[in-house]
């Protein structure tokens, strides 16, 4: 959470930096801030988003900038990056300094006076300490003994006004530097500088890099130069804009076709059999992986523990030798999924991710990766790469039980799920001022009633609340009222005839149904409210085809309701805090 970046060569940097702070926007948009120099440090920063900086300029070759949201310290502009010391020392942050508190006491104790609530401030004046008693005045030396006295997860970046240079540092938060002609960026992800370079080097934990227009040096914590590699990453600008479509999340909602179409093409690498997997991510990658258990269970005979990442990573899990720990991911970065990863090698055992963005933090760490190709995902609800996610999982079961999952004109159904829009967007506008939702589902429709509900929370900050369906009588059941509303899944299935009965049980006591059913189910359209009917599909592919009508509802009921759909409100796409 929260976006770097950073120039420094031979053109205005003002325009980079803005451009690049649209495009790591995705991780935090509650402020934004710019400081550039040119032997005078410049700076704008304001709560709310990049849009309003447009029609400004800082004059300088060099600067950092930053999009925040916020972790300590509230949303304000004293708390927005980057934070100056004695008009020299500029300073973005991404991550948190959990002993914050205490280094700040020190701090104050020796006089430094804070300008903001922040942890990321404590930073600056560690390392503006360290440079003033430094012996030769070394920014690199300074920034090398700062981050000795630092614990939780960073990735940083510093400028001295009279430097040509910017120094940063990682440890948990991703950093990159995009490698140009006289010129080179940092960034929290190369979509910020995709157009000017796709030369790119991954920053590791525990290393410090300094960045010239001409240079670059990479170094330990103790001082020691390291080898620097650099990867070509690939990417176009065109992924990064919307492309007619309102909002990049309907967009994504689009490309589900050939995002699905190209997933089933990935090669899986060999993975020898486990005796059980456990299953760690967040969310909706989460949700994902819950669906996986099923279907793992269903067709590899295999057991499946599903944990969520930010659990597991404090509970005290057993591991046994021959175990699979899977972490499913988007981004990469989860810090949570990161430290269930690093928790179960930790205990020598085998992990293999399920990742949608090449060369991230995960995707280096585990030992074998499927990459899926949702390709870039940009709207903070998670829609394309959920699907893929599912796609993969099941190619995984099936190889695992010896067979070939063959997806038999899934993106064809996916494309006719798509026509049902204007029937999704008519149900939408009967209950736009509805405040509660309910979502039931069983089986495989559990995990899709959880997904579904979570895509109408974040983005339609409308309370919805998930079960499986058989759960209803045990307390939920109290909640059914005409005031709210059930979305059930329930195409013809195993459980038909159950869902059918426990949605009985929710008419009986006056509440409305929205029910997601199989094409031509007649009993299900006389009992439900409102019906949407899903193409006639393989049992296996429906809840694909389930995701993408509820990813619909969801952006229909936020996008009539007026929200800010690809930027919901206190959320970001990279979760890169605990
Ligand atoms: C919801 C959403 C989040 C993410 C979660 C995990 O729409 O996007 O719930 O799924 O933060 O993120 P990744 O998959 O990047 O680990």
């Amino acid at each position: 959470m929260c976006g770097i970046i950073g120039y420094v060569g031979q053109r205005d940097a003002y325009p980079l930096l803005l451009t690049g702070l649209e495009r790591v926007e995705y991780r935090g948009y509650d402020s934004v801030g710019i400081c550039t120099t040119d032997g005078t440090l410049h700076l704008l920063k304001e709560v709310g988003r990049v849009e309003q900086f447009k029609n400004k300029r800082l004059p300088g070759k060099q600067g950092i900038a930053h999009s925040r949201w916020a972790t300590h310290g509230g949303v304000s502009q004293k708390n927005a990056h980057p934070f100056i010391a004695h008009d020299a020392f500029a300073l973005v942050h991404n991550g948190i300094i959990e002993n914050y508190l205490e280094l700040k006491e020190e701090l104050i104790e020796k006089g430094v006076v804070f300008s903001s609530d922040t942890d990321s401030e404590v930073i600056l004046h560690l390392v503006v300490g360290h440079y003033q008693h430094g012996p030769d005045k070394n920014l690199l030396a300074a920034v090398q003994q700062a981050v000795k006295q630092l614990q939780g997860a960073y990735a940083f970046a510093v400028l001295n006004k009279d430097a040509e240079e910017i120094v940063a540092a990682r440890d948990g938060c991703p950093l990159l530097v995009g490698i140009g002609e006289r010129e080179n960026f940092i960034a929290s992800d190369a979509t910020a500088f995709i157009e000017h370079t796709q030369k790119v080097v991954y920053v590791d934990d525990f290393e410090i890099v300094r960045v010239t227009k001409d240079a670059l040096e990479l170094f330990d914590h103790d001082g020691a130069k390291k080898n620097v590699s650099i990867v070509e990453v690939r990417g176009n600008i065109e992924v990064a804009q919307k492309q007619g479509h309102p909002h990049f999340m309907l967009k994504e909602i689009m490309e589900q076709p050939q995002t699905i179409a190209e997933t089933m093409k990935v090669e899986l690498p060999r993975i020898g059999r486990p005796k059980r997997i456990l299953i760690v991510a967040c969310g909706t990658a989460s949700y994902a992986g819950l669906l996986g258990k099923y279907i793992l269970e269903k067709f590899a005979k295999i057991p499946v523990v599903h944990e969520t990442a930010s659990e597991f990573r404090y509970q005290e899990p057993l591991f046994y030798p021959d175990d699979l720990v899977i972490a499913i991911t988007q981004s990469g970065e989860t810090a949570d999924t990161l430290a269930a990863i690093r928790l179960a090698k930790k205990h020598g055992m085998k992990t293999l991710g399920i990742i949608n963005v090449r060369e991230s933090t995960i995707a280096r760490e585990v030992d074998q990766v499927i990459y899926t190709r949702a390709g870039p995902e940009i709207g903070v609800a998670s829609t394309k790469a959920f699907t893929a996610q599912l796609i993969v999982l099941y190619k995984l079961a099936f190889q695992l039980g010896g067979k070939k999952f063959e997806g038999k004109g899934i993106a064809t159904l996916i494309e006719e799920t798509l026509k049902l829009e204007d029937r999704i967007k008519e149900i939408a506008q009967k209950y736009v001022h509805n405040n509660h939702f309910l979502y039931i589902g069983r089986n495989l429709f559990y995990p899709l009633a959880l997904e579904g509900a979570l895509k109408l929370k974040e983005i339609s900050y409308i309370h919805a609340e998930a079960y499986p369906a058989g759960e209803l009588k045990h307390g939920p059941i109290a909640l059914i009222s005409e005031d709210m509303p059930t979305i059930a899944i329930c195409p013809r299935h195993e459980t038909y005839e159950k869902m059918f009965s426990n949605i009985q049980e929710i008419k009986a006591r006056q509440g409305k149904i929205i029910a997601l059913a199989s094409t031509g189910d007649e009993r299900m359209r006389e009992i439900s409210d409102d019906i949407i009917y899903l193409p006639k599909a393989d049992g296996l592919l429906t809840p694909l085809l389930v995701a993408v009508a509820l990813q619909l509802f969801a952006y229909h009921l936020a996008a009539l309701r007026g929200c800010d759909i690809d930027k919901p409100r206190n959320l970001a796409k990279s979760v890169t805090v605990e």
